[in-house]
């Protein structure tokens, strides 16, 4: 349903994002059919490069699917001769006028919608969308524009950037981007959910004794430590992507799918929670480690990191739902960088069963006894269900199994990237996975007050070996609700 000419500016485009998702998400979406007829692609940065640097540029992160190889060469060819490429100035109305007429020539007097992608740090965001929007709007066809996290520090800043962009664009017109809501196993939550009987009934504090969210990188800031010690993890892993998986895990049956209808559901459960306290709150940092004689840096050792940085490189954080559905029941997150494993799960764990005729075949331990349900986000995607089964013999012993539905098994089929789900989402003016300003200004409000007591108080974060599990601090603050974390086995 994308008819018209379409052109797709990515502003930033010699940026690592862009080369390293957009435009092989673009590709993709080309590859398989999704972009019109009739498209160009811009790029747009201050780097001076001509059209056939950039086509080199991106070509050497273009992949085709392996299920689908043929006429690859081909398809990599006919993508790259309507890339552009144009050099200019962000906070230059000139250099977007220039731009401009780039893009009205290729469109040729057609009616063309226009596609901006912001792959630029916020702090120009409003300084481009004043330029490109007064400049680049094409008379016919619609502009849209997505913006990409970071938005602000903290409440005010992030209300001052959505009151700035507004200034220039229209809120249908701004698509912000959460990639996690791209991932295919999020967008399943709902489908798990909804579409299943055996799950919805018991979605609730009757049925569900604790959440978790867990996200873990095995690698550092690297590279990026500029961005990230102005960032830290709580904002750039837990107030956006696990909130916004926590949202959709917990809001109530929207009305449809409609991309308002869910928005609104998940407005009313984050605004339903309660603010982080400190207390519930624990923040770690990496330490350089050496392992089989090869060293692993600390976070400080970073060279754009001061040395006396307090920023947490990892978190973890008991959150609180208080309506009648989930009273009570802890969700807990835990998001770190330089750990052991590359790994970003959803964990149910349920009650006990009252009155559990096997009991005494589990000893003390009900804990190890009750289902657990885990949604694995990435990476080998998985849903499985812990259930206790007899262990086939003449005894009556049982065990844990899992019920597993391994998506490489069930589904050979490579499955696409977040990003292009949500750029062709953006492109087909579908804004449900796209976060509205005021989930954004609820998801801030949960987090400011502890973020300022963080830094004000300035909380030293627990040192944690490069690689190794994490601080021993979650343990305590899982204890301290009564939960153990699922992901310890
Ligand atoms: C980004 C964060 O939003 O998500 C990064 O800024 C993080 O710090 C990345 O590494 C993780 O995304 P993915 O899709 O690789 O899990």
């Amino acid at each position: 349903n994308i008819d018209s000419k379409l052109s797709i500016t990515v502003v930033g485009a010699s940026g690592d994002l862009a080369k390293k998702k957009i435009f092989p998400a673009l590709f993709a979406l080309y590859y398989e059919d999704c972009l019109p007829e009739d498209f160009i692609v811009f790029g747009f940065a201050r780097t001076k490069m001509t059209d056939e640097e950039l086509r080199n540029m991106i070509s050497r992160t273009l992949t085709c699917r392996i299920d689908k190889r043929e006429n690859c060469e081909d398809k990599m060819d006919n993508f790259l001769k309507r890339c552009f490429y144009h050099a200019g100035l962000y906070n230059s109305e000139e250099n977007f006028a220039e731009l401009d007429i780039k893009l009205k020539e290729k469109e040729a007097g057609r009616k063309s919608n226009r596609l901006f992608y912001l792959s630029i740090p916020p702090n120009i965001f409003v300084d481009v969308v004043r330029c490109a929007s007064l400049r680049a709007s094409s008379e016919s066809g619609w502009t849209r524009v997505i913006v990409e996290k970071p938005f602000g520090r903290d409440s005010e800043s992030s209300a001052e950037l959505t009151r700035c962009l507004k200034q220039y664009l229209a809120e249908e017109q701004i698509f912000r981007i959460d990639h996690y809501l791209g991932k295919e196993l999020v967008e399943n939550l709902s489908v798990l959910r909804f579409s299943n009987l055996v799950f919805e009934p018991v979605w609730s504090r009757n049925y569900i004794r604790n959440v978790q969210l867990i996200f873990s990188e095995d690698f550092g800031t690297e590279g990026r430590g500029g961005y990230f010690d102005k960032y830290g993890i709580i904002r750039d892993i837990m107030q956006n992507h696990l909130l916004q998986i926590l949202a959709l895990f917990a809001m109530e049956t929207p009305v449809s799918l409609d991309a308002e209808d869910i928005r609104n559901e998940k407005v009313k459960v984050l605004r339903s929670m309660r603010p982080l306290l400190l207390e519930d709150v624990v923040v770690g940092q990496y330490k350089g480690h050496s392992k089989d004689s090869k060293s692993f840096p600390a976070y400080v050792d970073d060279p754009t990191v001061p040395k006396d940085s307090l920023t947490p490189t990892f978190a973890a954080a008991a959150l609180f739902i208080d309506n009648a559905r989930w009273d009570g029941v802890p969700f807990l997150m835990k998001a770190g960088k330089a750990l052991h494993t590359k790994r970003t799960e959803i964990r149910v764990q349920f009650r006990h069963v009252p009155g559990n005729l096997y009991k005494r075949n589990f000893g003390t331990d009900l804990d190890k006894a009750t289902n657990e349900l885990v949604l694995r986000v990435q990476p080998d995607e998985a849903i499985y269900l812990k259930i206790n089964n007899k262990v086939p013999g003449l005894g009556m012993r049982l065990d844990r199994s899992d019920l597993n539905l391994l998506y490489s098994a069930r589904y050979p089929r490579e499955i696409p990237d977040a990003y292009e789900r949500l750029l062709l989402d953006a492109m087909e003016g579908e804004r449900r996975l796209f976060i509205r300003s005021d989930e954004l200004d609820a998801a801030w409000s949960l987090f400011t007050p502890l973020l300022k007591e963080l830094e004000e108080k300035k909380i030293v974060p627990e040192l944690y070996p490069y690689g190794s599990r994490g601080p021993v601090g979650p343990h305590y603050l899982a204890a301290k609700h009564n939960v153990r974390w699922g992901d310890l086995g």
